[in-house]
């Protein structure tokens, strides 16, 4: 095994070929790449013991300079991860998931592989991103800024930011459109398309993305869009009040 096996972020990529930054990298930009190391074989290595504080990056993935990553948290094959932007403590980042610039990840989230995560993303503790969602941070794109060039790719005052609460769900295959927030515990269905603001506590499914029911902190759910006050949870025995404000009904905790 060679001393790269240890690789974290922050570290300048080499000389070699193969320590050169893949194509497309910010001409300029230094990239920290965490070479692949073909494992005994040939099997799929699992991620690395890389940095103190037992992070752990696979060998494929790529840290750019300027990534904080919390003690704990593991990062699968063929991630990217570009910087600035900031991952918290006891995260599982999973395989070929791309996380872009001045995104920020709380503690203890989980995030499936293949998932695109956007400029303009926070994710708060406790968050499950499922496989293949696909965040996005603008409503009316192009590839240029008119009349010419190319637009660019960094954070502009135009990009609209999202953000998904403490203890959310997000189902597999959704698309989450540009400035919403997905409130504490909320459920998103698998394939919704999210184009509003999803309430606390609110199941959301279809496209567009409509309440379809309302779950407890545990993700135990209520039966329906009608759930009555007070609402006690089955599984962990939470208490929960509805209580009606500007945009509705909301399911209130009365525990934690
Ligand atoms: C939305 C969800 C929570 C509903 O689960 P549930 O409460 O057990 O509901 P059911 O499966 O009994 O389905 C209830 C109804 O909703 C429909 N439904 C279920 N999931 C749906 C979805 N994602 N979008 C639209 N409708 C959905 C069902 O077809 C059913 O309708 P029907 O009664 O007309 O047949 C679940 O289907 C889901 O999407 N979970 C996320 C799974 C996921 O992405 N995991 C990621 C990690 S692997
Ligand atoms: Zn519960």
């Amino acid at each position: 095994m060679s001393g790269r096996r240890g690789a974290r972020s922050g570290r300048r990529a080499g000389g070699s070929p193969s320590e050169q930054p893949p194509a497309g990298a910010p001409a300029g930009k230094e990239m920290t790449i965490v070479l692949t190391e073909p494992s005994a074989g040939g099997a799929p290595a699992g991620p690395a013991p890389a940095a103190a504080h037992g992070v752990r990056i696979h060998p494929t993935a790529i840290i750019e300079p300027g990534v904080t990553i919390g003690p704990e948290t593991a990062i699968w094959d063929g991630v990217h991860v570009r910087g600035p932007s900031s991952i918290g403590r006891d995260c599982i980042i999973g395989e070929k998931s791309y996380i872009a610039y001045g995104v920020t990840i709380g503690d203890g989230v989980k995030i499936n592989a293949h998932v695109y995560i956007c400029t303009g993303v926070t994710i708060e503790a406790g968050v499950l991103i499922g496989p293949g969602v696909i965040f996005t941070d603008d409503r009316h794109p192009r590839a240029f800024d008119d009349p010419a060039g190319l637009a660019p790719s960094a954070p502009t005052p135009d990009t609209l930011k999202t953000v998904v609460r403490t203890g959310a769900t997000v189902g597999a295959g959704a698309l989450i459109g540009p400035a919403v927030e997905i409130g504490p515990y909320a459920m998103i269905g698998m394939g919704a398309v999210v184009t509003r603001d999803v309430l606390p506590h609110a199941l959301a499914v279809g496209s567009p993305a409509r309440v379809a029911g309302w779950l407890c902190v545990c993700g135990t759910p209520f039966g329906g869009a009608a759930v009555a006050a007070p609402a006690l949870c089955k599984r962990c025995g939470r208490r929960y009040t509805v209580v009606y404000g500007p945009r509705g009904r909301i399911l209130s905790a009365l525990d934690r």
